[in-house]
C-alpha cells in the first residue's frame, strides 16, 4: 500500500469531523507548546479568573482548570461551533470550567474588568484588526491582570509547502484563512492599548514532530477547517513534498522543533495592566 492510499483509507475509516480531527492532532502538538508556555510564562496562581481565548477544543483550558483549582475560574471562547461543543462534551466534569461560543470581540466579561489573566493559544494569528483584539482584553482584565499570548508570526515553510504542492488548487484559501503579523506589530498593538509589556520573545516550537505522513496531513486538513483537502494528494505530488525529510537511506523525519530541518519558532508577549498612576 503507498502512503497516499493509507491516508485516504484512514480518513475513510475515521469518518471524523475536522473538530475531532482538530482535537486528536492538537494533543501532540499545540498541546505540548501550550502546556510550556502555560509552566514557563503563564505561571496561573489558585484562584485565578481566566479567559482562553480562542480555546479551540478546550485541553488547554481544562490543563489551566486544574492549576487554578477549585476557587479559580477558567471560560474558554471559540468563534468554532464544533469546537466549542466538543469542548463542552470532553470537559463536563470539570466544575471551575465553561466554553462559549464568541471570538475575540465577543466573549464574557468583555469590558468589565473581570480577569486576571487573559490567555491565548496560537489563535492570535487567526484573528484580523488585531488592535481591537488587545483593546479588548485590556479593557476586560482587572488592574494588576495580565495578557499571555502565544502565536505565529510566520507560516512554517512546512505548512507554506504543504498548501502549495499538495493543494495548489486551494492554497489560495487557505492562505486568506491566516492573519499573520510580525512581533513589533503585535507589541505596538498591545502597547497602543495601554500594556506594558513584560516580555516578547521567540521560542523553539516544543510539539512539532509528527510521527507519520498521516498524522501530519490530518493535521493539515483539521487545522484548516478542511480546506487543505486530501484527496487532491497525489502521489507524485507527495514524493515531491517529502522529499527534503526523506535521507539517502529512505528513512522519513517529520520533525520541525528545530532539531533537523526547519527550526520553527513561534512568539510569546506576556504584558501586564497597571494602574494608570503607577504606570
Ligand atoms: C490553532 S487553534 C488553537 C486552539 C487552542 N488555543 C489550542 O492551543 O489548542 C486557533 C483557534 O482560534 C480560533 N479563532 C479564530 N478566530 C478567532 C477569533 N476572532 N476570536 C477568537 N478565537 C478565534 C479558531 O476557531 C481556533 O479554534
Amino acid at each position: 500500500m503507498t502512503l497516499l492510499s493509507t491516508f485516504r483509507q484512514l480518513v475513510k475509516e475515521m469518518q471524523r469531523s475536522e473538530a475531532e480531527g482538530y482535537q486528536q492532532a492538537s494533543l501532540s502538538e499545540q498541546k505540548v507548546d501550550g502546556e510550556d508556555f502555560i509552566q514557563t510564562d503563564v505561571c496561573p496562581k489558585a484562584g485565578d479568573f481566566i479567559l482562553d481565548l480562542g480555546c479551540g477544543t478546550g485541553e488547554l483550558s481544562a490543563y489551566l482548570a486544574k492549576l487554578v483549582g477549585p476557587k479559580g475560574k477558567i471560560i474558554g471562547v471559540d468563534p468554532d461551533e464544533e469546537r466549542i461543543q466538543l469542548a463542552k462534551e470532553s470537559h463536563s466534569q470539570i466544575e471551575n470550567l465553561s466554553f462559549v461560543e464568541g471570538s475575540a470581540i465577543n466573549f464574557p466579561g468583555i469590558g468589565a474588568e473581570v480577569y486576571d489573566i487573559i490567555f491565548s493559544n496560537h489563535a492570535l494569528h487567526w484573528m484580523s484588526n488585531k488592535q481591537q483584539v488587545f483593546n479588548n482584553m485590556f479593557d476586560s482584565l482587572k488592574v494588576g491582570g495580565k495578557v499571555a499570548v502565544q502565536y505565529m508570526s510566520y507560516l512554517p515553510l512546512f505548512d507554506y509547502n504543504a498548501y502549495v504542492l499538495l493543494n495548489p488548487e486551494n492554497a489560495e484559501r487557505i492562505f486568506r484563512l491566516f492573519h499573520l503579523e510580525s512581533k513589533t506589530k503585535i507589541e505596538r498593538y498591545c502597547l497602543s492599548a495601554g500594556f506594558e509589556i513584560i516580555r516578547s520573545f521567540d521560542t523553539h516550537c516544543k510539539g512539532l514532530v509528527f510521527e507519520t505522513v498521516q498524522e501530519l496531513l490530518e493535521w493539515q486538513w483539521s487545522g484548516t477547517y478542511g480546506v487543505f483537502d486530501p484527496s487532491l494528494v497525489t502521489e507524485e505530488r507527495l514524493q515531491k513534498y517529502l522529499a527534503p525529510y526523506t535521507d539517502e537511506d529512505g528513512k522519513l523525519s517529520l520533525d520541525f522543533r528545530g532539531t533537523k530541518h526547519e527550526k520553527v519558532t513561534a512568539s510569546r508577549l506576556k504584558a501586564v495592566k497597571k494602574d494608570k498612576e503607577h504606570s
